[in-house]
């Protein structure tokens, strides 16, 4: 293990984000081996604690919430160990001297200075003072060693989001800052580049030729669960659109990139968001639906509406559920609808996507199938992990007939231990890799793309709000969009309903 030593700091440590998702993966990274032989994870929280109430907390947690791949008492014994629970007050300067000190005995220790792994797991109004504190003392002085992460949201709108990136270049060089979207670091999102980039088959395909659309479905059936406030004061276009859908219809839509490497990488899919068609304040109503959950039941359990929802002003104008169509006007998208939808409390738990090809332009089986099925590439996110084609094929028999078949690659199958996300950019994080991290101008960016329906959205009486019932696959209007480019979503959720039905 050549890792360097690290000193892990995690600001709000005892919050939500930490126990379900960022010490399950420290510490399955740790079981695998890839932790570096020196590091701590100095655990920042407001409340006083024993070390041991702590280490605690966090294994009963571990226990709760995460799939840890091997649990032994052993490794668990060696892990807590290196969990230190540091009473910290953000608003206190003196909060940070004292952090200043622990990590300097740190390296007194080692005889060598760490790296140091900053996680800002706190809110954004928060972000802006712990950068200028640790800057002012001292704590994160070697641009080449000091690194920080950033949970999203990354501002509230374009003009913000600007705002804070210049308030962060004060601080920190652009390539120490790690801002996180935890869809990158899913698998089969990952593979989106491999599959495309990796392969001779596809990638002649892969333009307004042949495909006809791509639905992009990031469906969820949870609700705001206790995130009432935060999300109250977000919606799903801020929630979801603005980051994790805008993301994947970067993989989705990119050009080649020359190597596998951060800075190619990210200059592509910036070309892509850059192509991405603004929509006109006057269409907004035409290319977006928005929309709120009533209640509803979900696996025979009753679900409240939104409005009812904790943390929720009554008369909340903000969406659970948005529904669009985008266009990328470059030369191998133009003319080929991107429609994206991304829901809470919706039948299912479902995010893929779905490339829809062309019809065969030849007539040869005309006579003998009423309506050939277009060729689909369907990936599957989550909770599946797969890789579907479907195509036509000869119905075994003495006649000629055709029937649609299917060709599928499932990652469970042959790799049931994949990693969580969180496993995979925390480590990139620990190895100085960005490449799966989103830089300032791809942040901006996605702002500028959504810009306009913020401020349809936001001036209430321009776009109507709809409704659909907990435990829907959405409201009508999110058919309506499709359908009049003869479209219809074709994911795995809404053909479970039909069949259903
Ligand atoms: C987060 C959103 O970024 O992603 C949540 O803030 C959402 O509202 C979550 O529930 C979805 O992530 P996942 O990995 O469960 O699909």
């Amino acid at each position: 293990n050549d890792k360097k030593p690290t000193s892990i700091v995690i600001f709000g440590a005892t919050g939500d984000l930490a126990k379900r998702k960022l010490f399950p993966a420290f510490f399955n990274l740790f079981l695998d081996g890839w932790m570096p032989e020196d590091f701590e994870l100095l655990s920042l929280g407001r409340t006083e604690h024993t070390q041991e109430e702590f280490r605690n907390y966090i294994l009963e947690n571990i226990n709760d919430f995460s799939r840890i791949k091997n649990f032994s008492e052993e490794k668990w014994n060696q892990f807590k160990e290196k969990i230190k629970f540091v009473r910290f007050d953000i608003t206190q300067e003196e909060s940070f001297i004292q952090l200043k000190n622990q990590l300097d005995g740190i390296d007194a220790k080692l005889g060598a200075r760490a790296n140091r792994l900053f996680y800002l797991s706190v809110a954004p109004s928060f972000i802006e003072k712990v950068s200028k504190s640790l800057k002012e003392n001292g704590l994160a002085n070697n641009m080449n060693q000091d690194r920080m992460i950033i949970e999203k949201p990354f501002g509230y709108d374009k003009d913000s989001a600007v705002a804070l990136n210049a308030m962060l270049a004060q601080t920190f060089k652009e390539e120490q800052i790690y801002r996180i979207d935890h869809y990158l670091g899913k698998e089969n999102v990952q593979n989106i580049l491999a599959f495309r980039f990796g392969n001779t088959i596809f990638e002649p395909l892969w333009n307004n030729k042949y495909i006809d659309s791509v639905q992009i479905t990031v469906a969820e059936t949870v609700g705001v669960e206790d995130r009432g406030g935060y999300y109250d004061g977000s919606g799903a276009l801020r929630d979801m659109i603005q980051n994790h859908l805008m993301q994947i219809l970067c993989m989705v839509a990119m050009e080649p990139p020359t190597a596998f490497e951060s800075t190619e990488i990210r200059n592509r899919k910036v070309d892509v968001l850059k192509s991405v068609r603004r929509i006109n304040l006057e269409d907004i109503n035409h290319y977006t639906v928005r929309a709120q959950y009533t209640e509803g039941e979900i696996d025979g359990k009753k679900k409240l509406g939104y409005l009812a929802e904790p943390g929720v002003n009554p008369n909340s104008n903000t969406e659970t559920y948005v529904a669009m169509k985008f266009y990328v006007d470059n030369e191998r998208w133009k003319g080929v609808p991107f429609y994206m939808r991304t829901g809470k409390r919706m039948s299912k738990k479902e995010s893929s996507i779905v490339i829809s090809f062309k019809e065969v332009p030849c007539t040869t089986f005309q006579d003998r199938i009423k309506k050939m099925q277009p060729n689909k590439l369907t990936i599957n996110i989550q909770p599946e992990m797969d890789i579907n084609l479907s195509f036509m094929t000869k119905k075994p028999g003495l006649d000629m007939k055709l029937k649609p078949a299917e060709m599928v690659f499932d990652y469970f199958e042959c790799a049931p231990d994949t990693p969580e996300a969180y496993e995979t950019l925390l480590l990139d994080a620990l190895d100085g890799d960005s490449t799966l991290f989103m830089r300032s101008d791809q942040v901006e960016e996605a702002w500028d793309v959504i810009a306009n329906i913020q401020t349809a959205w936001e001036n209430g009486n321009v776009s109507k709000m709809v409704t659909y019932p907990a435990g829907s696959s959405g409201p009508e209007a999110a058919d309506e969009l499709l359908k009049r480019q003869g479209h219809t979503w074709l994911s795995n959720s809404n053909e479970t309903l039909k069949t259903k039905k």
